[in-house]
């Protein structure tokens, strides 16, 4: 008789480095008030890793932790997935640097780039090995060092990111039991230029001039991203309860992307959910990318704010566009 395989979280951990930037200190680097970025985004402050802290050594600290709470050792994984759009390298994969920190030689690792949707969209990628057979331990991080590519003249963007990594490990679970129920994927390609990093491809190789006109760092068209992240997290929320038979009501925590408060209230007024359903921590760490969703799970549950049967979305929207989410039951 076949049976079944269901793919969920064996643990979680998160790694926040200890520099904070406040509002305050942004005020001293571009200029722009502490009211300005609380009012149009509820960012308050925002962690920094150190000159020669990487995107790797953080997602180390956050895949140890997870790998401590799974109660596995780096040489019980199969597969490292590193979601991230802030690699140590643009080759190798920081999936690659983070198997040889860890020891986790036994594992294959590559790293996957959907922005923000990152995490959200390896959700997808490990339930699929996992439920497949393929794999049994896979390690998944969403981890970025974005202070390294962030313009510091640029006010309408150096406010709103930070650096951080979550980590958790995806493997077969009895049914029900912290168990990844849907999942869901998009794109749309014809919003590409809407948030990137033009520079440092083949498009616009690294040059002199293209240091000089800081092509290399994050060029974002916030107000038409705001209108279509609320829209398509919206829908995608819905997509993730739809596909795992269940309805909005049944979520008792919704964690979304953290890239601005105005953005998640107008989700939540959409959906018609009640407020304290929705988790927030972007106050305190602001826009940490593919890192934003499993930061927030995992701060989440140490917190007390999931327990045993609960329903979760987890819902991310990022450049490309992207956009993901899944139905968890805890
Ligand atoms: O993570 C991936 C997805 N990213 C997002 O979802 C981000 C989506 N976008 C946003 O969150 C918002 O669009 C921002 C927070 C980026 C900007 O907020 P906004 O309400 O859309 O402001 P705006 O860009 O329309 O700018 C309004 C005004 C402008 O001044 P004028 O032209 O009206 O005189 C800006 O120059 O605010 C000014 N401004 C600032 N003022 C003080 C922009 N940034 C700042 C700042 N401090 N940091």
């Amino acid at each position: 008789m076949s049976h079944k395989i269901h793919a969920g979280f064996l643990g979680t951990g998160s790694y926040l480095p200890e520099k904070i930037l406040t509002n305050q200190d942004m005020e001293k680097i571009v200029e722009t008030s502490d009211e300005w970025i609380v009012t149009r985004t509820g960012i308050r402050e925002r962690h920094v890793a150190a000159p020669n802290q990487f995107t790797s050594d953080m997602a180390v600290e956050a895949a140890k932790v997870a790998l401590a709470d799974a109660k596995l050792k780096a040489t019980d994984l199969d597969l490292i997935i590193v979601a991230t759009i802030t690699p140590d390298t643009p080759t190798p994969a920081t999936a690659c640097w983070v198997q040889s920190k860890l020891g986790a030689f036994q594992a294959a690792a590559f790293d996957l780039s959907a922005a923000c949707s990152g995490f959200v969209y390896g959700l997808t990628v490990a339930k699929a090995f996992v439920e497949s057979g393929t794999y049994k331990h896979i390690l998944l991080i969403g981890a970025e060092k974005l202070t390294a590519f962030i313009d510091w003249k640029d006010r309408g963007t150096c406010v709103l990111f930070g650096d951080g990594a979550g980590a958790t490990i995806i493997g077969p679970v009895d049914e029900g039991h912290h168990q990844i129920l849907s999942s869901f994927m998009a794109a749309n390609g014809n919003e590409a230029d809407l948030l990137k990093i033009p520079g440092g491809g083949c498009r616009v190789p690294s040059s002199k001039e293209s240091i000089e006109q800081s092509l290399h760092t994050l060029k974002m068209e916030g107000k038409e991203i705001f209108k279509t992240a609320v829209k398509v997290m919206s829908e995608a929320t819905l997509e993730a309860a739809q596909r795992a038979g269940l309805k909005l009501e049944d979520f008792s925590l919704v964690i979304p992307h953290q890239a601005n408060i105005r953005i998640i209230q107008a989700i939540g007024e959409r959906l018609k959910l009640d407020p304290n359903k929705l988790f927030i921590n972007l106050d305190k760490i602001g826009n940490t990318s593919a890192a934003s969703v499993i930061i927030a799970l995992d701060e989440a549950i140490k917190k007390g704010r999931v327990k045993k049967g609960d329903h979760l979305a987890l819902v991310a929207f990022g450049a490309g566009t992207t956009l993901a989410s899944c139905a968890v039951r805890w």
